[in-house]
């Protein structure tokens, strides 16, 4: 062992066991760094056996197209599960400790068997969320078959949001509360919100699965997600009152992402063009859902979505191939051209068996003008071939051919740029076109209860 994984190991074991003024915040730094540290020792040493026993995939954009150990994922992923679970005694102990007194049995009682509930709700959610992830990268699950899944793996957290929490209002803006003439605030979904929350855990593992296919995306577009919400986080711990709800929501949700950045950087190193390994559905599913449960337990689903940006637009952008309305083969990634070492955007072929359906034909045309496809066609004007239509073959469309790096940084800085956008909007118009800040507002109402 070098000098610096004994000192990053040192300086974790310390932030994790000193008691200090800023627990459990700092003992999740520690956890982090231990995640990093696990995950970066065991992945090479762990490769050769996953190759071994044929979970291995072809990285598309390289010469030769060489074989890259695939559900790598899992390792973060299990070493994220056991990370939190040791950090329990560290996020919850100090509710007890922190008693007038500390052994007496009414103070005991203080302990917020609520909390832990909606924790290990959410661990429970993430470990099913790996075995589906693992059967699809084993069995290669059907898309018809696991797509509700990681709604009924939702359940525990649905449950205990309603039981814990059950806040379900939206709120209205002041210009349609004047327009209406209304004189509430919010409306309330109902029932209408849990399936809003579900499919929220529907849609983050999958979009995380299909915004993919480029060395260092599948991991890297987690790590700035996390990073935009620990953003959104510390807006709250840093900025607000440390004895408003909002602080105790928002010091849990970063306690949940900062041991995640940590594993996801770790797994980075090696998926980082040129790869290593690749990730798998895996991680994908694993990733995703750590989102889903931060966003649901921390009582803001609907700014998570705000993170969500490109994401929610290459969903949009990819229904007709999803849908079949457009052609859509098996890998929709970039064209890799190994002349001249870049990355140009695939296409979807048509031929006279299997022509452009005449209803996307003025779409496709439409498209073209505002720059969103590219479209290859005949001499007749027959179109021939069309963009696969995804956010990185756009982005290609948009910016040029690039190298594979170039183009994961690239699509990772839109992504960071988008999100901070979002985030500067959640805090200065938000208020403003709602009157006040929703989640200051909805928190104190409940715990007022
Ligand atoms: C999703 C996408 C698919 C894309 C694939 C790439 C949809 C509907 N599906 O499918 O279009 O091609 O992800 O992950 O949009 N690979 C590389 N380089 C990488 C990452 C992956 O070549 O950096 C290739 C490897 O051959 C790897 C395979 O993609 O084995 C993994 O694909 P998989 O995760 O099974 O594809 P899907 O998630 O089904
Ligand atoms: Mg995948």
């Amino acid at each position: 062992m070098t000098a610096q994984p004994v000192l990053a190991s040192v300086t974790s074991t310390a932030l994790i066991l000193f008691n200090g003024a800023f627990q459990p915040f700092q003992a999740a730094i520690g956890f982090a760094i231990l995640g990093y540290l696990f995950t970066t020792y065991m992945i090479p040493r762990v490769s050769p056996s996953f190759v071994k026993r044929g979970l291995y995939g072809k990285d598309m954009s390289k010469v030769g197209k060489p074989i890259i150990p695939e559900t790598i994922g899992v390792i973060p992923a299990i070493c994220y599960l056991f990370l939190m679970i040791l950090f329990i005694p560290f996020m919850y102990i100090r509710y007890y400790y922190n008693q007038p007194d500390t052994y007496d049995s009414e103070a005991a009682s203080l302990f917020p068997n609520g909390k832990l509930s909606s924790f290990l709700s959410g661990m429970l959610c993430l470990e099913s969320m790996v075995l589906l992830g693992l059967m699809d990268d084993l069995f290669d699950i059907r898309w018809r078959h696991k797509f509700f899944l990681p709604a009924i793996a939702a359940i525990p957290l649905l449950v205990i949001y309603y039981v814990d929490f059950g806040v379900t209002d939206v709120l209205i803006p002041k210009i349609i509360r004047r327009y209406l003439q209304v004189t509430t605030n919010s409306i309330d979904l109902g029932i209408f919100y849990y399936f809003y929350m579900a499919a929220v855990a529907i849609f983050c593992p999958n979009s995380v699965n299909i915004l993919a296919g480029v060395n260092g995306l599948e991991v890297g577009q987690t790590a700035v997600i996390a990073v935009l919400l620990l953003l959104n986080d510390f807006c709250y711990l840093f900025i607000g009152d440390s004895s408003s709800p909002a602080y105790s929501v928002h010091l849990y949700s970063s306690c949940m992402l900062i041991p995640f950045l940590g594993t996801a950087l770790g797994l980075l190193k090696y998926n980082w063009y040129p790869s290593k390994v690749f990730v798998g559905d895996t991680w994908c599913y694993f990733s995703g859902m750590v989102f889903a449960v931060v966003g649901i337990s921390g009582h803001f689903a609907k700014t998570l979505m705000l993170f969500f940006v490109p994401q929610i637009f290459n969903f949009i952008y990819s229904l007709p191939q999803l849908f079949g309305l457009v052609p859509c083969p098996r890998h929709r990634l970039p064209h890799f051209n190994p002349e001249d070492n870049l990355m140009y955007n695939s296409w979807t072929e048509y031929t006279e068996k299997q022509p452009v359906k005449p209803v996307m034909i003025p779409i496709f045309n439409a498209m073209e003008k505002l720059k969103l496809i590219a479209l290859i066609r005949d001499k007749n004007g027959t179109i021939i071939k069309s963009s696969n239509m995804t956010v990185i073959n756009l982005v290609i469309i948009w910016f040029g051919p690039k190298r594979e790096d170039h183009l994961c940084m690239l699509i990772m800085l839109l992504q960071f740029l988008t999100g901070l956008t979002m985030l500067l909007l959640r805090h200065t118009v938000a208020p403003m076109l709602f009157g006040f800040d929703n989640s200051w507002n909805m928190l104190t109402r409940f715990y007022k209860k």
